[in-house]
């Protein structure tokens, strides 16, 4: 992969202006949420490891909003082990009600169990079940019309990066995903940037090839919206996280959490990414 630190830098100032969005004009908690996917592979583990992120948030954590992305059949058990410290939420939906969906789940059933968040547009979805901007964007739609919150992930291909095409793929992606869907709904919507060639990669995007692309998707909004709307939606990054990147991400102004995927099955490195520190790597630990 092309993936060269100087390269990188080149394509961000050439591919996106500095935002036009004031940064600190707008207060937005941090989200920083994991994503288990099809891990791990029993209850007993799913519980260890809940019991230990739980643990992980303590009174020195920064003001956070924690949530994971877990396997429907952990989520029960998983909820009545975090002691409320954080949301436990759905990977995703079907958008249909009721019916002859065989191995459907429905908005109604997650909802029932106390779910609150919910994944829609994950690019494995995307990629390898098919899941297109239509479906998603009904899945987003329904997941809101039930009363719920939808983390809606975006992002490029390497290709698609490497052709100036990230900004154009969000605001596709954004746009379509998003469709209908009204601004008094918003504050239930966070959207996660999570360009494909970072994704399980350990090729994490510069803090500055992050911001790049989170401030170019927040003008988008504003575009679709407003800009005081844009200005407080929360833009999460997602792509090989770990604790090593974390603070230098969320020092950036237009990121505002994190999706973690492999470092969220890890209790020390997600509890280290949960207590990042907003003022960077080089700044003293919290
Ligand atoms: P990763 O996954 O952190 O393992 O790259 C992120 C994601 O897929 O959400």
């Amino acid at each position: 992969m092309k993936l060269a630190l100087a390269s990188l830098l080149a394509y961000t100032a050439s591919a996106f202006g500095p935002s036009t969005a004031p940064p600190s004009a707008h207060a937005r908690k941090p989200l920083i949420s994991g994503n288990w996917k099809l891990n791990p592979q029993t209850k007993e583990e799913a519980l260890t490891l809940a019991r230990g992120i739980a643990s992980a948030i303590t009174d020195s954590t920064p003001d956070v909003d924690v949530a994971l992305f877990v396997p429907y059949v952990f989520i029960e058990s998983t909820m009545s082990v975090v002691g409320g410290k954080l949301s436990v939420g759905a990977e995703g939906v079907c958008p249909h009600s009721n019916g002859a969906y065989t191995g459907g789940i429905s908005t109604s059933m997650i909802k029932s169990i106390g779910v609150d968040w919910v994944l829609a547009g994950h690019s494995e979805r995307r990629e390898i079940f098919g899941e297109t901007d239509y479906y998603i964007n009904a899945q987003c739609l329904k997941i809101l019309d039930e009363g719920m919150s939808v983390m809606l992930c975006i992002g490029e291909s390497l290709a698609e990066f490497e052709a100036d095409l990230a900004g154009s793929v969000c605001a596709t992606q954004l746009k379509k995903g998003l469709k209908g869907v009204r601004k008094e709904d918003l504050d239930r919507v966070a959207i996660a940037y999570e360009p494909v060639w970072a994704i399980g990669t350990g090729k994490v995007a510069t803090p500055e090839i992050a911001q790049s692309v989170h401030a170019k998707c927040r003008d988008i909004l504003a575009g679709m919206y407003d800009r005081e709307t844009a200005n407080m939606i929360r833009i999460l990054y997602g792509g090989s996280v770990t604790p090593d990147s974390i603070d230098d991400l969320m020092a950036m102004p237009d990121i505002d959490g994190a999706l973690v995927g492999g470092a969220s099955l890890d209790i020390n490195k997600f509890g280290r990414i949960v207590n990042f520190n907003k003022a960077g790597s080089l700044a003293p630990a919290n």
